[in-house]
C-alpha cells in the first residue's frame, strides 16, 4: 500500500493536492504535513502532523512511523516573499529538498515529487515559447533555489536512482485556498475582487503576459508525471508544462463579461520587474510526448468555473 506524506500541504497547491492524492489511494494513505498548525483544520480526512521541514530528524521519523513510500514536497518560500528574506529562503528551499532527496538515496521512501517552476528562467530566455533547455540564469533567489534544486533532483537521479520526478509549474490559479508570496497571484486574487464588487488594484502592468494554469490542470500533470512508468521519464531535472497564457488586460477583460461595473486600477510594484523577467509562454512537447500531458482549460473555461464555485463575502 502506498502511504503519501505531503510538506506544506496547508498550502495553495497542497490542500487540493492533498484532497486529489486521497481521492486517489484512500484518505488513509495521505499524511499531511504543514509547519503551520492551524492547517490541520482543513485535514479532518486523514492524519495531519505539524512538521517543519528542516527538521530532519522529524521528517526521518515520520517517514519511519507512517511507513511512507512517497514524498511530495511542496514546502516553499515563492518569489515575491523570498526577496524579503533571501538568505532562509535559500537555506529553506534547499535544505529542505536536500532532506527529502537523502531519505530516496537512503532508500527509505521510493518516489518524490518536487515542484519547480517558471522562475528557473530569466532576462536572457527566449521569452515566447521558451524550450525546455536553454539560458535560464534566474534573477529570484526562489528562482535560484528551484534552479539549483533541478540539478540537485537530476543528480540524485543519476548518482543514487532515486525517483524523483518534478514539473515547473507556471502560475497556479486556484479558487479552494488562497496563494501564498507569488508574482502570479494576482491572478487569483482578481477573481475575488470581481466577485466582491471591489476595484481591483493590479501589482503588474496591464500587457505583462505571463504562463498560468487552472489548477484541476496542474493537479492531472502531478498525479500523470508521477503515474508514468519510470523508463518513459527522460527529464529528471524539471518538465517544462504549460496551459494558458495570459496578461492582467486579458483576463480583466473577461470578467468584466460577467461583471460589467468591474474596475482595475495598474499601480506596478518590484513584482512587474519579476515579471518581466518570466517567459510569456513555454513550449512544454517533452512532457506531451513522454506522458501524454495536454491541459483542458484555457482562459474563458477556467473562469467560468471559477466563477460558478465562488459567492460574494458578505
Ligand atoms: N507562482 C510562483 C510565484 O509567483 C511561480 O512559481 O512565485
Amino acid at each position: 500500500m502506498e502511504r503519501i506524506l505531503i510538506t506544506g500541504a496547508g498550502g495553495q497547491l497542497g490542500s487540493e493536492l492533498s484532497n486529489a492524492l486521497a481521492a486517489k489511494y484512500g484518505n488513509e494513505a495521505i499524511i499531511a504535513t504543514d509547519i503551520n498548525e492551524k492547517a490541520g483544520e482543513k485535514f479532518d480526512y486523514c492524519t495531519f502532523e505539524i512538521l517543519d521541514v528542516l527538521d530532519k530528524e522529524r521528517l526521518e521519523s515520520l517517514v519511519e512511523q507512517y511507513k511512507v513510500t512517497q514524498v511530495y514536497h511542496l514546502a516553499a518560500i515563492l518569489s515575491a516573499v523570498g526577496e524579503k528574506n533571501p538568505l532562509f529562503t535559500w537555506k529553506l528551499n534547499m535544505d529542505s529538498l536536500l532532506n527529502v532527496l537523502e531519505l530516496g538515496r537512503m532508500k527509505k521512501i521510493n518516489k518524490i515529487y518536487w515542484p519547480s517552476s517558471i522562475a528557473v528562467f530569466g532576462k536572457n530566455t527566449p521569452v515566447d515559447n521558451t524550450p525546455q533547455d536553454c539560458v535560464m540564469d534566474p534573477t529570484t533567489v526562489y528562482g535560484i533555489s528551484k534552479l539549483a534544486g533541478e540539478r540537485w533532483c537530476a543528480y540524485y537521479f543519476e548518482k543514487y536512482g532515486v525517483d524523483v520526478r518534478s514539473l515547473r509549474y507556471p502560475g497556479l490559479i486556484g479558487y479552494k485556498s488562497a496563494a501564498g508570496g507569488g508574482t502570479t497571484d494576482y491572478a487569483v486574487d482578481i477573481f475575488r475582487a470581481a466577485i466582491d464588487g471591489e476595484e481591483f488594484e493590479c501589482f503588474l502592468d496591464k500587457d505583462m503576459y505571463l504562463p498560468m494554469m487552472y489548477m484541476p490542470d496542474a493537479i492531472k500533470a502531478t498525479l500523470d508525471l508521477m503515474d508514468a512508468p519510470k523508463e518513459d521519464i527522460t527529464i529528471r531535472s524539471s518538465y517544462n508544462v504549460s496551459a494558458i497564457s495570459f496578461s492582467p488586460k486579458d483576463i480583466y477583460k473577461v470578467l468584466l463579461k460577467y461583471y460589467p461595473d468591474f474596475k482595475i486600477k495598474y499601480n506596478p510594484d518590484f513584482r512587474q520587474e519579476i515579471a518581466a523577467s518570466w517567459p510569456d509562454s513555454i513550449d512544454d512537447t517533452r512532457a506531451r510526448l513522454d506522458w501524454d500531458w495536454q491541459h483542458d482549460y484555457d482562459l474563458e473555461k477556467m473562469a467560468k468555473d471559477i466563477l460558478s464555485h465562488l459567492a460574494p463575502n458578505k
